[in-house]
């Protein structure tokens, strides 16, 4: 199995702390923040957006996990700036041309994933096995923080896992976005994730701190 890594779901960040939030994940070894980019058309919410995500580079060195809920990504990916290193998703249900987008993604050094709603069917990852670092598994429909986990989704990972390893893609890794909470996430990884997107289930946790919570989920799909 690959290293676990957990990805901070900024929408679900205390913006009037932000500064503290942000200290508080990295002192909790979190490895990317992850950034949920609406369009208020293929998502019907809007979240963040590219110049607070540019800006806040200056506050940080976690890297960025940037997820792009938009039609034609392609028409967007300019307006952030992409590292080397960071992770960037683009929906399979977003783009005629979404090969063309994931080379581009490569290129500019950032790791390329595919993400998938939850009604999506896996066979739609067939064509871009080769073009693509991870999987992102959508365990909820994308748009808002703190739904409830869709029933299919332990069982989704685990063909999704299969899938790759039987073609021959044991290194493309899997990530989880949706009611990632302690519990969830522990079943999560069993099922063969590797990075957990944690948001108000499992990292902003009201009554708890970030320290606590990051603590609570790296044992959670650690163990
Ligand atoms: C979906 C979002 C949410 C959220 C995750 O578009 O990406 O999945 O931030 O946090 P939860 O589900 O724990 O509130
Ligand atoms: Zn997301």
């Amino acid at each position: 199995m690959l290293k676990p890594a957990i990805s901070a779901s900024m929408m679900c960040a205390n913006f009037i702390e932000l500064k503290s939030d942000l200290d508080a994940l990295k002192d909790a070894g979190i490895e990317y923040l992850h950034f949920d980019i609406m369009d208020g058309s293929f998502v019907p919410n809007y979240t963040l957006g590219p110049c607070f995500l540019n800006d806040l580079r200056e506050y940080t060195d976690i890297a960025y996990d940037i997820h792009l809920m938009v039609e034609r990504p392609e028409n967007k990916l300019d307006y952030f700036s992409i590292r080397e290193g960071d992770l960037v998703s683009i929906h399979c249900e977003s783009t005629a041309h979404i090969q063309r987008v994931l080379t581009r993604i490569k290129q500019i050094g950032a790791k390329a994933g595919a993400a998938i709603n939850p009604g999506t069917p896996i066979y739609m990852l067939e064509d871009i096995l080769d073009d693509i670092d991870f999987v992102l598994v959508m365990t909820v429909n994308p748009g808002f923080a703190g739904q409830k986990l869709i029933n299919h989704s332990l069982d989704k990972i685990r063909k999704v896992r299969c899938y790759l390893d039987e073609n021959g893609y044991k290194d493309v890794k899997i990530e989880v976005d949706g009611n990632v909470s302690f519990e969830n996430a522990r079943k999560m990884r069993a099922a063969g994730a590797d990075i957990f997107v944690a948001g108000t289930s499992g990292l902003f946790v009201k009554g708890q701190s970030i320290y606590q919570a990051a603590l609570k989920l790296r044992s959670a799909i650690t163990e």
